[in-house]
């Protein structure tokens, strides 16, 4: 069965004249952790929205078809879209503290979950939830506001908020970025941990190209609006095929491994006003020729790599290692 499914998704904004989904196509399958990367403006976070139709209203949808299990979530009445959003899906912001309702102490925050979900609201099982979360003094942490508490502390009430729902799905929006070294480790492993024991799908949005590769099992690259490349986690930045994974794979990967914005390739990332006509990072490629820039390029099989020239540039890679 699959997890997610997302054929030929386009998003515009066209009020701003953007176009931030091109033809968009994912698999993900149900159970499995997907890490979305790609440069800044290409498309993860109104990708991740779409998915719980939590777009912005200024947006569009002209076409695409987006599946989570067996919902065809666009097409859902209002009153199965709520069903849906509560019983099935999760989501960690970038931004923990944020994500948390200022107002209102955490103990309270986390017995409103609780009660939407039918579920025990006693102290005791608050507690539990943020022991299971390696928090401690949980009972001096019910009576805290969220901004008594720290970034790395905030993240893991968020997680354990989430999840305490069992939910399906769980999209990660870049959950770490704001934390510091030690505690985004330890926050990754938790929410991973979580999620493999209730068998929970991740979605992990990330610039963290080494973190990506020691957590998931697979990696969606994006590059203005499309899945350029999508694999084994382990093989796609070791092996990467799509001349813009080389090109990411290639970049300094210790400003990556700091959890850092992406960089290291010249130029930038294109502002598509509307359906790219050729490949999109045919103008900052290395291995572009003329026809680059007018035929659109399809998925390939070799990890659906988006490239006319995937075979050839592979056959190449292929000669190299046995010369
Ligand atoms: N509400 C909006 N109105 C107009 N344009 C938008 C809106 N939201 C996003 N965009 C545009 O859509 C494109 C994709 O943005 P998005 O936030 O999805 O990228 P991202 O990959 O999440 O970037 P980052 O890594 O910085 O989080 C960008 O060009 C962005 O400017
Ligand atoms: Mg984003």
């Amino acid at each position: 069965m699959t997890g997610v499914s997302i054929r030929d998704l386009v998003l515009e904004f066209p009020a701003a004249s953007v176009r931030a989904l091109d033809g968009l196509d994912l698999e993900v399958a149900e159970g499995s952790s997907m890490a979305i990367v790609g440069e800044s403006g290409s498309g993860k976070s109104t990708l991740a929205s779409v998915i719980g139709r939590l777009q912005p209203d200024s947006a569009h949808i002209p076409r695409g078809r987006v599946l989570v299990g067996e919902q065809d979530v666009l097409a859902l009445s209002s009153n199965d879209l709520r069903v849906f959003r509560r019983e099935r899906l999760a989501y960690i912001a970038q931004d923990p503290i944020g994500s948390l309702d200022p107002t209102m102490r955490i103990g309270r925050q986390l017995q409103l979950v609780l009660r939407t979900i039918g579920d025990d609201t006693s102290t005791a099982r608050q507690t539990g939830l943020l022991e299971g979360m390696q928090i401690a003094h949980p009972e001096r942490v019910l009576r805290l506001f969220p901004h008594q508490i720290s970034g790395g502390m905030a993240q893991r009430v968020a997680i354990a908020m989430a999840m305490c729902r069992r939910p399906r799905l769980l999209i990660a929006d870049e959950p770490t970025a704001a934390l510091d070294a030690q505690v985004r480790e330890e926050v990754i492993r938790l929410m991973f941990e979580q999620a493999r024991h209730l068998g929970t799908t991740i979605l992990w949005l990330s610039h963290d190209l080494t973190a990506v590769s020691r957590w998931c099992d697979e990696v969606a690259v994006m590059y203005a609006g499309r899945v350029v490349e999508r694999g084994p986690a382990g093989s796609v930045f070791d092996t990467p095929v799509h001349p813009y994974t080389r090109a990411l794979a290639h970049a300094d990967p210790s400003r990556a491994a700091r959890g850092e914005r992406l960089a290291g390739i010249p130029g930038t990332p294109p502002l598509l006003h509307g359906e790219s006509l050729g490949c999109a990072f045919a103008p900052r490629c290395a291995f572009a020729l003329d026809e680059c820039h007018a035929i659109r390029p399809e998925p390939s099989s070799i990890r659906h790599s988006l490239c006319i020239r995937t075979d050839e540039l592979v056959a190449n890679d292929r000669e190299e290692v046995s010369a």
